[in-house]
C-alpha cells in the first residue's frame, strides 16, 4: 500500500433539520460577518434561504447575500464575491447549494486576500497564503466539494471558456450541514448527474495500477454498490428519506479521500470531462458518463485484473468462466447500462445533442494537456493524441 496522508477536518452535521444549527456553527468557527452565497432559484423556492437569514438574524450575526451562481461556476461571479467581501468586511463564507456554489465560495476565499489575479491560482502559477473560512449547507449530493480540497471554476472571460481547478487544504469546509430532506426537490436529471459524479470520484481512485489496498478497495466497492441500489430507489421515489440519506453520505465519502487511501488513482476521465463542460456548458456528471466507457476500453490493458474484479465485486457479474478481458468488457458494459438506466448519456452526441467536430476534439485535448505539455492519468499516461482518440471513441 502506498504511503498516504488522510486529512478530513470538516465537521459533518447530518440529518433532518440540521440546517437549524447554522448560526451556532458559524459562531463556533468565528464568523461575525457572513457572505451567504447561493445559486439560482432552488434555495429561494424551498424556503431554505429565508430560514438561514432568519437564523443568522436571530443570532445577531451580520450577513450579506450574493446569489446567481450558475452550474459550472463562473470567474466573473467570483470577482463580484471578492469585491463584496472587501467592501463589507466579510470574515466567513456560507455556501447554500451544491458543488458550484461551494466552489465559487472557495475561489472567493482564495482571492479575498490575494494581491494578484485570482485566476493565476487556477492556472497553478502561484499559491494564496491567506483564506477566508467556509461552511456549507449542501443541497445536492454530487461533487463532494463539502469535504474536498478542490474548487473548479470556469473562466468566462476568455474566448471559448476555460475550466480549471485549484486544490488546497484551506478549501476544506469548516462544517458541512447535510439534511437529506433538502434534496427531495432535486429534478431527476440532477439526481442522476450527482449519482454519476460520486461513482466516478470513487472509480477515479479505484482504477489505478495499485493492487494492495484491500481495505480501501472494499470501502470503494461498497460505496459503488450503494450508489446503484439506492440510486435506483431514489430515481423511483425522490422523497424516500432513507435512500436520499444513503446517497448523500455516499457522495461525501466518495470524495473526502477515504476511497483513495493508499492508491495513486487516475483522474483522466475528470480532466477529459472538464473540457466538455468547459466548451459545451453541460452537467459535469453527464459529461463523465459520456466518456467513461471509452476511457475504460482505451486504458484497461494497464490493469485488466482490476477491471475483472470490478465486474465481479461491483457489478455482480459471474466472471468465473471468463478471461480477464471478457470480464472487463462485461463490467464496462454493465456500468454503461446502469448510467443509461438513470438517464445518463453514454456518448458525446447524446450529451451535447449534436456531432462534436474533429477540430473541437483536438481543441479540447489541447487544453486538457496544456498544449501537449502535460501527461494525464495515473493508470495509463495519456498525451494529447491519446485524448483525441478517447473523444473519437466516445463521440
Ligand atoms: O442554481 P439552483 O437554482 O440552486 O439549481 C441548482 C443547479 O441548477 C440545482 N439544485 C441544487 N440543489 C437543488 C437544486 N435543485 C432543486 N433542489 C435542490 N435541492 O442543481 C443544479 C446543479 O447544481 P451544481 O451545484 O452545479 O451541481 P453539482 O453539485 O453537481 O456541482 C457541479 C460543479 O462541481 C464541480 C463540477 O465541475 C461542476 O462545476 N466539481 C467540483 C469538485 C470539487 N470541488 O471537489 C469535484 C467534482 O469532480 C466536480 O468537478
Ligand atoms: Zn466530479
Amino acid at each position: 500500500m502506498k504511503n498516504f496522508n488522510y486529512y478530513a477536518p470538516t465537521q459533518v452535521v447530518f440529518g433532518r433539520d440540521t440546517e437549524s444549527k447554522v448560526a451556532e456553527l458559524v459562531k463556533k468557527y468565528g464568523g461575525k460577518k457572513v457572505l451567504v452565497h447561493y445559486g439560482g432559484q432552488s434555495a429561494i423556492k424551498s424556503g431554505l434561504l429565508a430560514k438561514v437569514e432568519k437564523l443568522l438574524g436571530e443570532a445577531g450575526i451580520d450577513y450579506v447575500m450574493l446569489g446567481g451562481v450558475k452550474p459550472n461556476p463562473r470567474l466573473s461571479m467570483v470577482r463580484k464575491g471578492i469585491e463584496l467581501c472587501k467592501q463589507e468586511g466579510v470574515d466567513f463564507l456560507l455556501a447554500v447549494g451544491g458543488g458550484s456554489v461551494i466552489d465559487s465560495c472557495k475561489a472567493i476565499s482564495s482571492g479575498r486576500f490575494y494581491e494578484g489575479d485570482v485566476w493565476t491560482l487556477y492556472e497553478h502559477k502561484d499559491h494564496a497564503t491567506q483564506y477566508l473560512p467556509i461552511g456549507c449547507i449542501l443541497t445536492i449530493p454530487a461533487a463532494g466539494s463539502e469535504m474536498s480540497d478542490g474548487s473548479v471554476i470556469t473562466n468566462d472571460e476568455v474566448e471559448g471558456w476555460l475550466k480549471k481547478d485549484y486544490c488546497v487544504n484551506e478549501f476544506r469546509c469548516k462544517f458541512a450541514i447535510m439534511n437529506p430532506e433538502l434534496t427531495f426537490t432535486l429534478p431527476a436529471w440532477q439526481t442522476a448527474c450527482g449519482i454519476t459524479d460520486m461513482m466516478m470520484h470513487t472509480m477515479e481512485r479505484y482504477f489505478s495500477k495499485d493492487d494492495d489496498m484491500e481495505t480501501t478497495d472494499a470501502i470503494a466497492e461498497a460505496v459503488l454498490r450503494t450508489c446503484m441500489t439506492e440510486g435506483h430507489k431514489v430515481m423511483q421515489n425522490p422523497t424516500d428519506y432513507t435512500s436520499r440519506a444513503n446517497i448523500m453520505w455516499a457522495g461525501t465519502l466518495a470524495h473526502n479521500d477515504l476511497t483513495g487511501c493508499g492508491t495513486t488513482g487516475d483522474w483522466a476521465t475528470h480532466m477529459i470531462e472538464h473540457e466538455l463542460s468547459g466548451m459545451f456548458d453541460v452537467s459535469h456528471g453527464a459529461g463523465l458518463a459520456s466518456v467513461w466507457g471509452s476511457w475504460a476500453r482505451y486504458c484497461r490493458e494497464e490493469n485488466m485484473p482490476r477491471f475483472a474484479r470490478f465486474a465481479h465485486n461491483v457489478m455482480g457479474i459471474d466472471t468465473n468462466s471468463m478471461t480477464d478481458l471478457e470480464a472487463a468488457e462485461a463490467g464496462i458494459q454493465a456500468m454503461e447500462k446502469f448510467f443509461a438506466s438513470i438517464g445518463m448519456p453514454t456518448n458525446i452526441h447524446t450529451l451535447i445533442g449534436k456531432e462534436v467536430t474533429e477540430q473541437q476534439m483536438v481543441e479540447m485535448a489541447d487544453k486538457c494537456t496544456n498544449g501537449d505539455t502535460l501527461i494525464i492519468g495515473g493508470l495509463k499516461p495519456l498525451k494529447k493524441a491519446d485524448i483525441v482518440k478517447i473523444y473519437e471513441m466516445a463521440k
